[in-house]
């Protein structure tokens, strides 16, 4: 049974502060988890709380989200099995009592449901992947790895905020993970040649100033092939475009002109067929549901398009995505939603409604792994947890190396077959 819960005030990757918690269970199991944060956040996810006193952290601080984890989240779950998950997430909402959980914060309640499931995995001498998934969590995913960043994760004028490659041929996570890291270091030496700044961006990318997307697409082609790879069948492309960030007054400011929903859906649909690109996230803006439609009728079966702001992890906007055909593929980020319970309904009604699931880091991370484990755990195929650099992105990377290890020869790696339009 849990016996207490505690929490501090830890930093994140962009020097933030963000929340910590710490579950002692009465066998003496102690096991911790660590929150993320967003930069293009979207306006429909849960409410991440924060101190507002300017005085500390530029008002960014999380004394409050803390304070609620120790007085309120905790004592509300003390003497409960760490292993009733649903009841204690369920417990946890009902003591915020909000929709969006912006009384206590979403920040403190996700904080303690993670620590919670750790600890229960902990406690019963398992991984976190064999807790969460059982005897069937099998599959290692395909990792996307961010390799230039734009938009709201860099200073540059590149609108689209994630260039990324996705080693779909290989045999293994481990391989994939190192033709991905062959062609990151290959993409620095292109970068260089052509006279680009190799700073890197919020996800380890390297940020270029470049003249827009085509140019960015291009610099990963002539990488992937330097590297010694074949673009497309060897290492694909993926773009999250964070439409959301661009879109104002009914119109999306993108590369130098306005666009509408039509024009901007016009030029995805001349991408996918130009590049080979498997998967878009965010082409359009949360709120237009049309344009969302539109593009998923004329590109949907040729490449997977990602929900990210359009259905924040949330398994009544993604009920209501579905109905309406909206997108193929939802965007699994816990802190958007803030429990472990409400996260597995989302990537389960994903799952049962034909559409693929992708667990994805957000692009303020800190060194918890969490997600690597509920990627296998879930058996979805794909995760997206930036380049192949920087400790707070490469952790994640390196838990799923571990847990292939771990898994021996059971371990299959997803590859192709994590995306629909292959399986024929
Ligand atoms: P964020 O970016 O964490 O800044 O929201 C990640 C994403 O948009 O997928
Ligand atoms: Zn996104």
């Amino acid at each position: 049974a849990i016996e207490a819960v505690g929490a501090r005030e830890i930093l994140d990757s962009r020097g933030n502060p963000t929340v910590e918690v710490e579950v002692l269970l009465d066998d003496g199991t102690v096991s911790r988890a660590a929150v993320p944060s967003g930069a293009s956040t979207g306006a429909f996810e849960a409410y991440e709380l924060r101190d507002g006193d300017k005085a500390r952290y530029l008002g960014k601080g999380v004394r409050k989200a803390v304070d609620a984890v120790i007085d309120v989240l905790g004592p509300a779950i003390e003497g409960l099995e760490a292993s009733d998950q649903r009841l204690i997430d369920g417990e946890l909402r009902a003591v915020d009592g909000t929709e969006n959980k912006s009384k206590l914060g979403a920040n403190a309640i996700l904080g303690v449901s993670l620590a919670v499931a750790k600890a229960a995995a902990d406690s019963a001498d398992l991984p976190l992947f064999r807790y969460l998934g059982g005897p069937n969590a099998h599959v290692l995913p395909v990792p996307m790895m961010n390799v230039i960043n734009g938009g709201a994760h860099a200073d540059t004028g590149v609108d689209v905020q994630e260039f990324m490659i996705l080693p779909i041929g290989a045999e293994s996570f481990t391989e994939a993970l190192r033709w991905g890291a062959e062609t990151y270091h290959a993409l620095k030496g292109e970068l260089k040649a052509g006279g680009f700044a190799t700073g890197l961006g919020d996800e380890g990318g390297f940020a270029p100033d470049l003249a827009g997307t085509t140019a960015a697409l291009d610099f990963l082609l002539a990488a992937i092939e330097k590297a010694g790879f074949t673009p497309g069948t060897d290492i694909a492309l993926g773009l999250d475009v964070a439409a959301t960030e661009f879109h104002r007054d009914g119109a999306y400011h993108f590369e130098g002109s306005q666009r509408s929903a039509t024009e901007l859906a016009a030029f995805w649909a001349d991408l996918v067929k130009n590049y080979p690109l498997v998967t878009i996230e965010d082409p359009m803006s949360e709120d237009d549901w049309d344009g969302w439609a539109a593009l998923t009728t004329e590109v949907g079966s040729a490449v997977q398009i990602v929900g990210d702001d359009l259905f924040v992890t949330n398994p009544t906007r993604l009920a209501d995505g579905i109905a309406r055909g909206t997108a193929n593929s939802l965007l699994v980020k816990v802190n958007q939603i803030g429990s472990l319970t409400e996260t597995l309904d989302a990537v389960s009604l994903a799952q049962r409604s034909g559409y693929t699931a992708v667990l994805s880091h957000r692009s303020g991370e800190t060194e918890d792994t969490t997600i690597a484990d509920l990627a296998v755990a879930t058996n979805c195929g794909q995760i997206k947890t930036g380049a192949p650099a920087r400790s707070e992105r490469v952790a994640k990377y390196n838990q799923l190396l571990r847990i292939e290890e771990e898994l021996g020869d059971a371990a299959v790696y997803a590859g192709r077959s994590a995306f629909p339009r292959f399986r024929g």
